[in-house]
């Protein structure tokens, strides 16, 4: 692992935070999950424009412009050196005195972290995911916005418990209308009689970039597809459903509260979708080279 911190370029185990950074005190700060496929960082324009959209909504001054940003993720990428990887971009609030308003933090601090990529184990890829329900539910807008990446990840920590407890790979949460919000750290679809489905924002979902991804493939693919709420009744009854994230990419599903999902293993749609998704990754268009 490297981790670019404080200006420069150091091992995993070397890199430290101070415990007066409000990112640990209080989660205050974002963060961006991002892959390199084949040397290239995929989508960080979106990532970053994505990080620019939370840190306004927080009112949080990035340090760094998109440029520099740009170059902090590069240069670490290539101390790590591997043309396949992971990336985790952090912004937290930076030091400040011990009390959760975030005025005395002056600084905001930009950690990059970029490691091997840890993914669902293949066999369980192969398969399909087991989801359950969890009771958790996703939080409205005007509690804690799930548009924002925030640093505030116990909500989806609790979901993911939850499901592992019950012996699932993975949590279907809803939001508090009984609709689906998304998986602990990856949007869902649903797939029936060709055309796909995915909740928005408005849901409680993350506007993923793996899933604008997915809606691209879509209408190249010339599926339909749509944005709109969907209840564990469209699971049930959806002919395949899957999971879209930077770290899941795309995930089939094959039961939802111990019920099968369609034939019960990874269908055509999503064999498609996968297979277009691989492609897309590697178009140079879609990576920034570093
Ligand atoms: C809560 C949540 N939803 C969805 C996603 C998927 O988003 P993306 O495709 O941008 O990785 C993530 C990714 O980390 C996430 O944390």
């Amino acid at each position: 692992m490297k981790v670019w911190i404080d200006g420069s370029v150091v091992d995993g185990a070397a890199a430290r935070v101070p415990v007066t950074d409000h990112g640990l005190l209080y989660g205050d700060g974002l963060f961006e999950g991002i892959r390199i496929y084949g040397g290239r960082v995929f989508r960080l324009e979106l990532h970053l424009a994505r990080l620019a959209a939370g840190a306004r909504a927080i009112g949080l001054t990035l340090p760094a412009t998109a440029e520099q940003l740009r170059e902090i993720v590069c240069e670490t990428a290539l101390a790590f050196g591997q043309r396949e990887a992971y990336v985790r971009l952090l912004v937290t609030r930076g030091e400040g005195p011990l009390g959760v308003d975030p005025t005395p933090c002056r600084t905001p601090r930009v950690v990059c972290i970029v490691d091997a990529i840890s993914l669902y184990p293949p066999e369980i890829r192969a398969r399909g995911l087991d989801l359950a329900t969890v009771s958790l539910r996703r939080p409205p807008a005007d509690v804690l916005d799930p548009r924002v990446k925030s640093l505030n990840y116990l909500n989806s920590v609790l979901a993911r418990l939850e499901a592992k407890r019950r012996g699932a790979d993975e949590a279907l949460i809803l939001n508090l209308a009984g609709q689906i919000a998304e998986a602990s750290v990856a949007n869902v679809f649903v797939v029936r009689d060709g055309a796909l489905a995915t909740p928005s924002a408005s849901d409680g979902a993350l506007e993923g970039i793996t899933r604008r991804s997915v809606l691209e493939i879509a209408a190249r693919l010339g599926l339909r597809a749509a944005e709109r709420s969907i209840g564990r009744a469209d699971v049930f009854a959806a002919d395949e459903v899957f999971l879209t994230g930077t770290g899941a990419r795309i995930a089939a599903v094959r039961s939802l509260d111990g019920a099968a999902i369609g034939a019960g293993a990874p269908g055509p749609i999503v064999r498609r979708i996968d297979a277009a998704f691989t492609e897309l990754v590697q178009e140079p268009a879609m990576g920034t080279a570093f």
